[in-house]
């Protein structure tokens, strides 16, 4: 596997790669690698000549007071796994060079960015879109891996591309979960084992909801209402937000006919995680 760190040794190692014929798929990740990530990384390996896997902890999609320096990182074990995986290309740009003084250029995806995880972390996806186009301006894939865990931020990058026209193709790839049904995230390092049982709280709220519409609700309400007992029952688990909504608008749904996205963002202790379960229902 090489390792590249300089931006132009990429840049030009990506043109000459698509020069000569290859298709590029491409993993962008802040390390700390799990088999969610591997996952990704395998499939790009099996839809693609070349992996490019990026390790990258972005400043600019971090809040003030949010968890930047302490995000965890393992560089080491992540060249390994992803050796393993098959990957060609491992790049590690420096922020520096990414973000160099006087930096100015941002790109905003407007609507999809306000809702959900946009309330809470205003400018989060300011900071995942500026620096997912400057990674594609880098490394020049023709398919580009991201985990359905992410949803909204899968939607946001779908929107960016098709209003950029981007010449790529976004690939959602399922959540991979732990036995126990949690989702993976390189923000479960920061679970006690307390709080990591307490975190099954999403993934258990989630399935509750899916049997409730499956048994007919239709009602939204009824469905958040459901999901809240679920988590406020759990000591320690506060409620960032709760949604049900339209999978593409990620607009708050009135009834549920076709098709739900339920979505989460909980604080167990030190750590916000995110679940979402994508519901269809056959009329
Ligand atoms: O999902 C992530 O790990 C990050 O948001 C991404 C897409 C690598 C951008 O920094």
């Amino acid at each position: 596997m090489e390792i590249i760190k300089d931006l132009r040794v990429m840049q030009a190692r990506s043109g000459f790669l698509r020069q000569e014929g290859k298709a590029i798929g491409f993993v962008p990740t802040m390390g700390y690698l799990h088999e969610g990530h591997l996952t990704l990384l395998r499939r790009a390996r099996e839809e693609n000549d070349i992996v490019v896997l990026s390790i990258f902890v972005n400043p600019a999609q971090f809040g003030a007071g949010e968890d930047y320096e302490k995000y965890p990182r393992d560089t080491e074990g992540d060249l390994a796994k992803a050796s393993e995986a098959g990957t060609d290309i491992a790049f590690l740009p420096e922020v520096a060079e990414m973000y160099p003084a006087g930096y100015a250029t941002y790109v905003n995806v407007e609507g999809l960015t306000e809702k959900l995880c946009g309330r809470s972390r205003p400018g989060h996806f300011r900071g995942v879109t500026t620096v997912v186009l400057k990674l594609f301006n880098l490394v020049q894939p023709h398919r580009a891996y991201f985990g359905e865990k992410d949803y909204q931020q899968l939607v946001v990058i779908k929107k960016m591309v098709s209003d950029l026209n981007l010449d790529l193709q976004i690939i959602g790839c399922p959540t991979v979960r732990e036995s126990d049904g949690l989702a993976m995230s390189s923000r479960n390092a920061y679970l006690s084992p307390q709080e990591r049982l307490s975190a099954l709280c999403l993934s258990r709220s989630l399935a509750k909801a899916e049997e409730l519409i499956r048994g007919g609700e239709k009602s939204p309400q009824s469905i958040i209402n459901e999901i809240s007992k679920v988590i406020e029952k759990e000591p320690g688990a506060k409620i960032d937000y709760v949604a049900v909504c339209h999978p593409e608008t990620l607009g708050d749904l009135e009834s549920i006919d076709s098709q739900a996205l339920i979505a989460l963002a909980v604080k167990i202790g030190p750590a916000r995680l995110l679940d979402n379960r994508l519901v269809k229902v056959n009329n």
